[in-house]
């Protein structure tokens, strides 16, 4: 008999329907071009939430798709895991929010804050969860309102992200399909390249710090940039150790979509070829913790998964953290 595993039931993706392309932003004041922004980045396009859209409506939206395709319902659900750097609001959670929207009376929700790397640590944290015999099914979600944080008077951040959510049902499983391997790290000493400085408890908000805008993202791209690559190709090659596999076992590549130059050096550094690798940033921008469970939802749509198909996550983000899963569907 094949051993238990947590495998994905079910998946959503919650996307507000506004589209800015990069030719709107001179006139919404911001010095730059579509030449810059593709080059630098790949991204010619990203979805923005617009009043009323929040990271609990996006996620509720998200996390409905996907118990509906796992076949659970609200009731069945164990635990809610929220991974996100955009909470509604900073007490409760807003985890509980979507617990309540959704009608899961019998879950207990928490949000998970680890940046871009947030929904791949939600994702094993569930699965420690249900491996250990705590909970039966999870939805662990990744969802963003990126468009909240950004300094939208800093051209060199804000042309990069974009707001969203995905979801996935994981659940116990016997049939060999699920996590075959997971791996996380982080580096707090890096914690000033990508991070908002003031706004929480040490330096509340108050008038001096919307004038500074130090509650707004900051970030030394460049020097993200290295630590990026770096930090995903090692992720990769962990990752594959721990599912005792190669980039030759791998059908589909999902990296965090945060810049097609980081996408393909974590590709070439893993030896799997780009049309192994899912790219989507084109569309979406930077989603944050959205960005795989966005990815992976569009795949098995479009047939880039099927049954059967192994595939590798990297994520990387603010922290600075990174992660990474092999994942058999
Ligand atoms: O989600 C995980 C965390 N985030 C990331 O992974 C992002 C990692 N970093 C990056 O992707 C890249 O560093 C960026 C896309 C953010 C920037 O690309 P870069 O090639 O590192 O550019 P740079 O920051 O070194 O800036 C180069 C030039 C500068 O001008 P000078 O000083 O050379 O004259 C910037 O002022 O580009 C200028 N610039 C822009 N120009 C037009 C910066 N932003 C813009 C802009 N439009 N939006």
């Amino acid at each position: 008999m094949k051993r238990p595993i947590a495998a994905i039931a079910g998946t959503g993706r919650g996307i507000p329907p506004t589209v800015v392309t990069n030719y709107d932003f001179p006139a919404m004041g911001i010095d730059t071009t579509h030449e810059w922004i593709v080059e630098r980045t790949g991204i010619v396009e990203r979805h923005l939430a617009r009043e009323g859209e929040t990271t609990c409506s996006m996620a509720t939206d998200a996390g409905r798709i996907a118990m509906e395709r796992a076949g659970v319902h609200p009731g069945e659900l164990d635990t809610i895991i929220l991974a996100t750097a955009t909470p509604d609001r900073l007490l409760p959670s807003t985890a509980v929010d979507v617990q309540a929207s959704l009608g899961a009376s019998r879950a207990s929700a928490f949000d998970l804050s680890a940046a871009c790397s947030g929904w791949l640590y939600g994702m094993t944290v569930a699965e420690g969860m249900i491996m250990s015999g705590v909970i039966e099914t999870a939805l662990v979600i990744g969802a963003e309102k990126l468009s909240s944080i950004v300094d939208w008077q800093d051209r060199s951040t804000c042309v990069l992200f974009g707001d969203g959510a995905g979801a996935v049902v994981l659940k116990r499983a016997k049939t060999g399909k699920g996590i075959l391997s997971a791996y996380m790290r982080s580096d707090g000493t890096l914690a000033e390249l990508l991070y908002r400085p003031e706004g929480g408890a040490t330096v509340p908000i108050t008038a001096d710090v919307l004038e500074r805008r130090s509650h707004l993202v900051k970030m030394a791209g460049r020097e993200v940039f290295k630590h990026a690559v770096r930090s995903m190709s090692d992720a990769a090659d962990r990752a594959l150790d721990g599912a005792r596999l190669t980039s030759a076992d791998i059908d589909l590549l999902i990296p965090h979509q945060a810049n097609t130059r980081i996408i393909e050096a974590t590709a070439k550094h893993a030896g799997i070829p780009m049309d192994k690798v899912y790219v989507n940033v084109d569309r979406y921008g930077n989603t944050s913790s959205a960005s795989i469970p966005i990815a992976i939802d569009e795949a098995i749509e479009n047939g880039r998964i099927k049954e059967g198909s192994t595939v590798l996550l990297v994520a990387f983000g603010a922290g600075l953290t990174w992660a990474s899963m092999v994942v058999r569907f």
